[in-house]
C-alpha cells in the first residue's frame, strides 16, 4: 500500500510476519490497520485477516486499496472491543493478533488532524472524529491541576505545572485552538526558563494529550484482556508500543500471565490470580525486540518501537485485575468518556 496516499512505512515488519507465521489456513486479527502494511503481507501469505482501525479514513483508504479482498474484513472501531468484532464475523478464535500502537503517520502528517506540533491545524488529536472530546476541549476547559496530572503522568513532563501556568494565563484572554498556538506557548516556558532539551519541548505535552484524548491506556488494556480469550493455542499475541507507559502495560501484562518470574520492581504484580500454576502466555521475546540502524536511518519514526511478543499455551482465563498493573492513575473522567465500570486514569 506504498503508495501517493499512504506515507506510513511498516515498522519491524519483518519480526511480526516471523512470529506470526502466516499461511492460508491461518486467521489474524490486525487490530490496528493504520495504512495497511502489516495486513498486506499477512494477505499476500493467503491468510485471513480481520483490520480495525479507531480511524475513518484509515478504513476508507484500506476499503479502496484492497477493493473486495474475500480474505479481508474491514471495521471501524476500537480494538479494545475485538473479541465482539471477531464473534461478529464468525471468528471464535483466532491465530494471531497484531496491535501496533500510536498513530500512523497518515495521521501525523496531516494537518488537519491537529496530531503534530511540526504541522499548524486544529487542535484536534482524535483518531475517531466522532468523538465528542477533543485535545481543544480539555486544553480550554478542564482544572489545571487534572491538566498538570494528564501531562506530568502521560507526557511524564517534568514542567508540566508551569506549562498549565502558561496555557491557563493564555486562554484566559482567548481560547487556544490551534496547534501552533500551544506549540508556541509550551515553546516560551522552556525559553523562559532557559531549559535546553534535545527533543522539541512541545513533544511530551502533545504526546499526553493525544493518549488521553484516545483512552489509550485503557484500550491497550482492554485488547491484552481481549486477546487472552480469543486465541488459539499456539496462537500468538504482538505488541509494538512507541512509548515506556505503553510499553510497560504490555510487558506487566504478560509477566503475569506467564510465568516469568518477577523481579523486585516498583509495578510489582499480585499473581494470585493464577490457577492452579497454570498461565495463558508463553513470552516468546525475553529481550524486547528494537529496530536495528539500517531500520532507523530508513524511518526514523521507527527508533522508539519497542515489540513484544507471547504465545497462547493454555486455555485458562486468569481473572486478571487491571489493578494489580499499577498504572498511574489520573482523575476518572467517567462522565467525559462514559465509562462506568473501568476506572484506569
Ligand atoms: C501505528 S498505526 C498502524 C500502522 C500499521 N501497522 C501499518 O503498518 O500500516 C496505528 C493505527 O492504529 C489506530 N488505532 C490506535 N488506537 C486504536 C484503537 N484503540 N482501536 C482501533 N484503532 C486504533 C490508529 O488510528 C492508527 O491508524
Amino acid at each position: 500500500m506504498q503508495n501517493i496516499v499512504n506515507n506510513h512505512i511498516p515498522v519491524l515488519l519483518n519480526k511480526v510476519i516471523k512470529y506470526l507465521q502466516p499461511n492460508s489456513n491461518k486467521v489474524f486479527i490486525d487490530g490496528t490497520f493504520g495504512g495497511g502494511g502489516y495486513t498486506l503481507e499477512l494477505l499476500k501469505y493467503g491468510s485471513k485477516v480481520l483490520g480495525i482501525d479507531k480511524d475513518i479514513e484509515a478504513i476508507k483508504q484500506g476499503k479502496n486499496f484492497f477493493k473486495k479482498n474475500k480474505k479481508l474484513f474491514l471495521i471501524l472501531g476500537n480494538f479494545a472491543y475485538l473479541k465482539y468484532y471477531a464473534h461478529k464475523y464468525g471468528l471464535k478464535f483466532v491465530d494471531g493478533i497484531v496491535l501496533d500502537l500510536g498513530v500512523s503517520s497518515n495521521q501525523l502528517n496531516n494537518h488537519n488532524r491537529g496530531f503534530s506540533f511540526m504541522y499548524d491545524g486544529p487542535l484536534d488529536m482524535r483518531m475517531n472524529i466522532n468523538q465528542k472530546i477533543s485535545a481543544k476541549t480539555l486544553i480550554n476547559k478542564l482544572h489545571a491541576d487534572d491538566l498538570i496530572k494528564i501531562i506530568h503522568t502521560l507526557g511524564e513532563e517534568k514542567y508540566a505545572k508551569s506549562i498549565v501556568l502558561a496555557i491557563t494565563k493564555a486562554r484566559k484572554i482567548k481560547n487556544i485552538t490551534r496547534t501552533s498556538e500551544l506549540s508556541y506557548i509550551i515553546n516560551q516556558v522552556f525559553k523562559k526558563k532557559k531549559i535546553k532539551t534535545r527533543i522539541n519541548p512541545a513533544t511530551r505535552t502533545f504526546q499526553a494529550l493525544r493518549i488521553y484524548v484516545n483512552n489509550e491506556l485503557y484500550n491497550i488494556i482492554r485488547a491484552l484482556i481481549e486477546s487472552q480469550k480469543i486465541l488459539n493455542i499456539n496462537g500468538r499475541l504482538i505488541v509494538n508500543s512507541f512509548h515506556s507507559l505503553e510499553d510497560r502495560i504490555v510487558k506487566y501484562f504478560l509477566k503475569a500471565n506467564s510465568n516469568k518470574k518477577q523481579k523486585k520492581s516498583k509495578y510489582k504484580i499480585n499473581q494470585n490470580n493464577i490457577l492452579n500454576n497454570q498461565y495463558a502466555f508463553k513470552i516468546l521475546t525475553p529481550k524486547v525486540i528494537k529496530p536495528d540502524n539500517i531500520e532507523i536511518k530508513r524511518n526514523p519514526r521507527s527508533r522508539s518501537a519497542r515489540l513484544r511478543v507471547a504465545e497462547k499455551i493454555s486455555i485458562c482465563s486468569n481473572k486478571f485485575n487491571i489493578n494489580t498493573l499499577n498504572i498511574p492513575r489520573l482523575i476518572n473522567y467517567k462522565n467525559i468518556w462514559g465509562y462506568n465500570s473501568v476506572s484506569i486514569f
